[in-house]
């Protein structure tokens, strides 16, 4: 006879259904595992057979074999372990294979019996809740599943024995509570930030529209300072954002303790970091930082220090939200919508453009310095300023600036204005204008006469590409929400073209 088990497999952020089939049958005492298990699945039998042990059961002396199916489906991670278990269990009518029916079962096991928490939870419960059946994983990923739905049954016991008592009835597991990790109190403030308005307003602007913002400027300008303040001013995620987003630190097993949170991500990875790190891929294929940063930012610091053929794999993701990453045996979709943040200086030694300053190696320090990054690259980016030292007068006079709440009230409104005005048009998927389509952005935009003349000059003074001509509109549409202006006019498209400004410093 075969029992069966329910689990799943991930695909990107989906959860497939995975059929574990368990057959004992009398032969030669074997133990194998068939269906594309990868290494860790392959050594699940090890795990199993020691979990049984603690748990006062051993396997029968018979041939054991294991089949998970469909069998041309890539099988990784650990989560294999307590599908397999139960099969065997039940097989062998230590636990009643009815009641599993109703249950997709997920969790690693430690050689005592005890449950590990594993990657992917949230969307496996929500898979299970779609197609009607409860789930059982480890406790400490319970709280994760919980954010799931309150209709959905939900058994995450600590041990292997907690779970066979469970089910039979003896001892019953009480059921996870989802968990909030704490709010955004202590970020880093920018009242802080002296002088820099012209930065400052570009930061406010960037954060109202979700654009992308580039920062040049000399060492300790405090560009990196500006961007650790961002998080401050944004929005907290609305609840579909915030499901969106989970779900990818689900799935990279960066859910910790199962707690989510209601602050926008904020990755800022460092400029060594490799092309898998940044868009996804690697042996086993998970979500990369653009991905974890869905819903987010990404701040790239000291961008040409980056690899120049690993900035180009964000240029993709920049313009489509998402990322692909096909390889022979699999091809993944993460979802990866990010607000690009970057800071640079403007040449290697850092002053180019400094008044009374000349680079030792002339225009070739910084025009060697920005070769680094590509011009398509670039050119995905809304906004872009210099930021020059802070001059003396600001650091020494007293601190008066704009603390982040009065910034973050306003960039709420704004945000407020877009949702209402994308929402009316029937597009819930879209938040911000950065977001919007180039059609879209045309249609709510429209600007009248005396804009379109600017806008056709800057264009042809500027050999506007396309793509920079949309994003133009895009930063201008922000502007005019900052403002509460209904329409965009010609200094909301001044302003925006502004913040473009001539990459080469000399
Ligand atoms: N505008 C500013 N107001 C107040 N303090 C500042 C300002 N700019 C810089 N500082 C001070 O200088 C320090 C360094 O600033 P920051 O790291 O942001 O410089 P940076 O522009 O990122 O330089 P680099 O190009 O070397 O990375 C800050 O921690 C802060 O103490
Ligand atoms: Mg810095």
């Amino acid at each position: 006879m075969v029992t069966r088990v329910r689990t799943v497999a991930f695909q990107g952020i989906e959860a497939v259904p995975v059929d574990v089939q368990v057959q004992i049958a009398p032969g030669v005492v074997v133990f194998n595992v068939v269906g594309l298990p990868d290494k860790a699945v392959a050594e699940s039998r090890e795990r199993v057979r020691s979990a049984l042990l603690a748990s006062g059961l051993s396997l029968p002396a018979k041939r054991i074999t294991v089949n998970l199916a469909p069998a041309d489906l890539p099988k990784e991670g650990s989560h294999y372990d307590l599908p397999i278990a139960l099969g065997l269990m039940a097989a062998m009518g230590a636990v009643p294979s009815d009641i599993l029916n109703s249950y997709v079962v997920l969790g690693e096991l430690g050689l005592d019996g005890r449950l590990a928490p594993i990657a992917g939870t949230l969307p496996a419960a929500i898979a299970a809740g779609a197609d009607g059946r409860g789930i059982i994983c480890p406790a400490q990923s319970g709280p994760e599943a919980a954010w799931a739905g309150e209709d959905i049954d939900i058994v995450a016991p600590d041990s292997l024995l907690a779970l066979v008592n469970h089910l039979a009835g003896r001892q019953v597991t009480a059921r996870p509570v989802p968990r909030r990790r704490a709010g955004p109190e202590g970020l880093p403030d920018l009242s802080e930030v002296r002088g820099q308005d012209v930065a400052r307003r570009a930061l406010e602007v960037a954060a109202a529209g979700g654009h992308n913002l580039l920062m040049i400027g000399p060492p300790g300008a405090g560009k990196s300072m500006l961007a650790q303040r961002l998080p401050s001013i944004l929005p907290p995620l609305n609840a579909r954002e915030l499901l969106d987003i989970s779900m990818i630190q689900s799935v990279a097993g960066e859910l910790a303790g199962g707690a989510v949170s209601d602050r926008r991500p904020f990755r800022a990875p460092h400029h060594s970091a490799s092309m898998a790190a940044l868009v996804g891929g690697g042996l086993r294929v998970r979500p990369g930082e653009a991905s974890l940063a869905h819903n987010g930012v990404l701040f790239l610091d000291e961008l040409p220090e980056f690899a120049p053929q690993v900035l180009d794999s964000l240029r993709q993701p920049l313009e489509t939200g998402e990322t692909i990453i096909a390889r022979a045996n699999a091809r993944v979709t993460y979802p990866a919508r990010f607000q690009l943040v970057a800071a640079m200086n403007p040449c290697k030694c850092g002053l180019a453009g400094t008044p009374g300053h000349v680079c030792r190696r002339g225009t070739r320090c910084a025009a060697d310095y920005q070769a680094r990054i590509s011009g398509p690259f670039l050119d995905r980016i809304d906004l872009r300023i210099d930021m020059p030292a802070v001059g003396a007068a600001d650091m020494i006079g007293p601190a008066s600036a704009e603390p982040s709440a009065a910034v973050a009230s306003r960039v709420a409104a704004a945000r407020s204005l877009q949702e209402r005005r994308f929402s009316g048009l029937g597009l819930a998927r879209v938040h911000t204008n950065a977001a919007a389509g180039a059609r879209l952005i045309e249609e709510v935009v429209c600007p009248d006469a005396e804009s379109r003349s600017l806008l056709l000059q800057a264009a042809e003074r500027f050999a506007l590409s396309a793509r920079a001509y949309h994003r133009v509109l895009k930063v201008a549409r922000t502007i005019a929400d900052l403002a509460g202006a209904e329409k965009v006019g010609r200094p909301h498209i001044a302003e925006a073209l502004s913040y473009r400004v001539n990459f080469q410093v000399t």
